[in-house]
C-alpha cells in the first residue's frame, strides 16, 4: 500500500465540489434523464425522483465520501481498511466502473464526432444510423476520448484532475445557461417544456419507481468507488455532507435544465439514445445560426462526459497504484488499454460485430443492462448496509459528524435512512427489476 502523505488530494473545498460534481454531472443528465422523464409523465417522475435524490441518493453520496475520506484508500483498501473481509465490495464497484467505460467512452467518443459535424453542418438524415454503425471512425473518435481522460489522469490529482475539473465545470454551467435563455426565449419553448413538466399522473407505475432510483444512483455515481476515491482526496475541513448537498443540487439543477432545453426544442416523441443524436440536430438545423447552437449542445456533452470519465478511470488507476504498486503513469496506462478494448468490443457491437449477443443484446446493451439493472441496485444496497450495519457504530458516528459536519440532530435520521430505509426500498425495487427482466427475455 502506498503511503497516505504522498497520495495526493484537492487543494480546497472547491476543487472538491466541481471535481465530484464533475463525476456527476454527465450523459446520465444531459442525455438520460430527459427521455426517461418523458416516458414516465413529465413533472409526476420529476417528483418521485426529488424524493429517491434527497431520501436515497444523498445519503448514500454521504456514506460514500465517508468511507474514502475516513479510509483514504483506493475503493479496495478503504473498505478492507473500516472492516476486514470485505475489499470485495469496492472490488465489485470498481470491476462495475469498469464495466460501464466500455459503453460509456463510446458514447462520448460520439459526442466529439457531432461537435465537430454540426459546426460543418454535415448532419443529414440517417447520419446518426450510418455512423455509429461504421467501423473506424467511431472508434477512432472513442480512442481520442479515452486519451482525452487518460492526459488528464496522468497530471495528478491536483494537476490533472483538479486542474481539469476548475476549468470544464464554469464551461459547463456557461453552455448550459446560454442553451436554456436561448431555448426559452422563444414562446413555443416556454409551451412545449411547460407541456411535459406538467405531472401526468396516469403514466406512473412500479416501473417508474424503478427508473427514479436507478437514475437517482447512476446520476450520483453511486457505488463504484468514483465518489469514495475523491472523498479520500478531500482535504483537512472539507465538510463532507455540504459537499454531498452541493454536488446533489448542481447535479439535479443540470438535469432539469437539459430537460428544459430538450423540451423546449419539442422533441418529446422521440425516446431513448435518438433524443439527443438525431431530434436535436433536427431542431438545430432550422434554427438561426443552427450550427453554432448544435455545436455548442454536444460540446457541452462531451465536457460533462469527459468530467465523468476522468472520475471512473482515477477509481480504477488508484487500485493499481496503491494495491499493485504501480507508478500512476503505468497503472494509468494500463485502464487505458483495458477500456480501450472494451469499447472496441462495444462500439462495434453495433455494427459488424451486431450478431454477437447475450441474452439476445448485443455487447453495448448488455454492459448498459447488467451495470445499470443489477450492479447498481445491488452496490446502493451493499453501501448502505456497510456503512449503517458493519462499521463499527461509534467510528461511523465519529466520521460523520466530525469530518462530515452532520450536526448531533440530524445524525440519527441519515442513519436511519442508512440502516432501514435505503436497504430495504432498494431491494424491493430491485426484486421488480429482475422480474421484469426476465419476464422480457
Ligand atoms: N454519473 C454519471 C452520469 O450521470 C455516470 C456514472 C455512473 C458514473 N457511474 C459512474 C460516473 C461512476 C463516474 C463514475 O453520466
Amino acid at each position: 500500500m502506498a503511503s497516505v502523505d504522498n497520495r495526493g488530494g484537492f487543494g480546497g473545498k472547491i476543487a472538491a465540489i466541481l471535481a465530484a460534481a464533475g463525476s456527476a454531472i454527465g450523459l446520465g443528465n444531459i442525455w438520460r434523464f430527459p427521455y426517461i422523464t418523458n416516458e414516465n409523465g413529465g413533472g409526476a417522475f420529476i417528483l418521485i425522483y426529488l424524493a429517491c435524490i434527497i431520501l436515497l441518493g444523498l445519503p448514500l453520496l454521504i456514506a460514500e465520501f465517508s468511507v474514502g475520506h475516513n479510509s483514504k484508500c483506493n475503493p479496495v483498501d478503504a473498505y478492507s481498511k473500516i472492516r476486514k473481509g470485505w475489499g470485495w465490495l469496492g472490488a465489485m464497484g470498481l470491476v462495475s466502473v469498469f464495466l460501464i467505460m466500455g459503453y460509456y467512452f463510446v458514447i462520448s467518443g460520439w459526442t466529439l464526432d457531432y461537435a465537430i459535424s454540426s459546426a460543418t453542418n454535415a448532419i443529414s438524415d440517417g447520419y446518426f444510423q450510418e455512423f455509429t454503425t461504421s467501423t473506424w471512425s467511431p472508434l477512432i473518435y472513442t480512442y481520442i476520448f479515452v486519451l482525452l481522460t487518460h492526459f488528464i489522469i496522468i497530471g495528478g490529482v491536483q494537476g490533472g484532475i483538479e486542474k481539469a475539473s476548475k476549468l470544464m465545470m464554469p464551461l459547463l454551467f456557461a453552455i448550459i445557461i446560454a442553451l436554456a435563455v436561448y431555448s426559452l426565449w422563444q414562446p413555443e419553448g416556454r409551451a412545449a417544456a411547460s407541456g411535459v413538466f406538467t405531472p401526468d399522473f396516469s403514466k406512473v407505475s412500479g416501473q417508474t419507481f424503478l427508473d427514479a432510483i436507478g437514475q437517482a444512483f447512476f446520476t450520483l455515481s453511486i457505488g463504484m468507488g468514483a465518489m469514495l476515491i475523491y472523498g479520500s482526496y478531500f482535504k483537512k475541513g472539507t465538510k463532507i455532507a455540504g459537499t454531498a448537498i452541493s454536488v446533489v443540487a448542481l447535479d439535479t439543477l443540470v438535469a432539469i435544465t437539459a430537460a428544459i432545453i430538450i423540451f423546449s426544442a419539442g422533441v418529446e416523441d422521440v425516446q431513448g439514445s435518438e433524443l439527443a443524436f438525431v431530434a436535436m440536430p433536427k431542431v438545430f438545423s432550422t434554427m438561426p445560426a443552427g450550427e453554432v447552437w448544435a455545436t455548442l449542445f454536444f460540446l457541452l456533452l462531451g465536457l460533462a462526459a469527459l468530467s465523468s470519465t476522468i472520475s471512473m478511470h482515477e477509481a480504477v488507476t488508484s487500485y493499481f497504484v496503491e494495491k499493485r504498486n504501480m507508478s500512476r503513469k503505468k497503472a494509468a496506462w494500463l485502464v487505458t488499454f483495458g477500456a480501450m478494448a472494451l469499447a472496441t468490443t462495444a462500439s462495434l457491437s453495433l455494427g459488424m460485430w451486431s450478431d454477437v449477443t447475450i441474452l439476445g443484446m448485443n455487447i453495448f446493451d448488455t454492459l448498459d443492462t447488467f451495470t445499470g439493472k443489477f450492479m447498481l441496485p445491488i452496490l446502493g444496497i451493499m453501501t448502505a448496509i456497510f456503512v449503517g450495519w458493519i462499521w463499527k457504530k461509534e467510528d461511523m458516528k465519529a466520521e460523520l459528524t466530525a469530518e462530515g459536519g452532520i450536526d448531533k440532530a440530524t445524525y440519527p435520521f441519515v442513519r436511519f435512512l442508512l440502516k432501514w430505509v435505503c436497504p430495504v426500498l432498494v431491494s424491493i425495487v430491485f426484486v421488480f427489476g429482475v422480474i421484469d427482466f426476465i419476464d422480457k427475455l
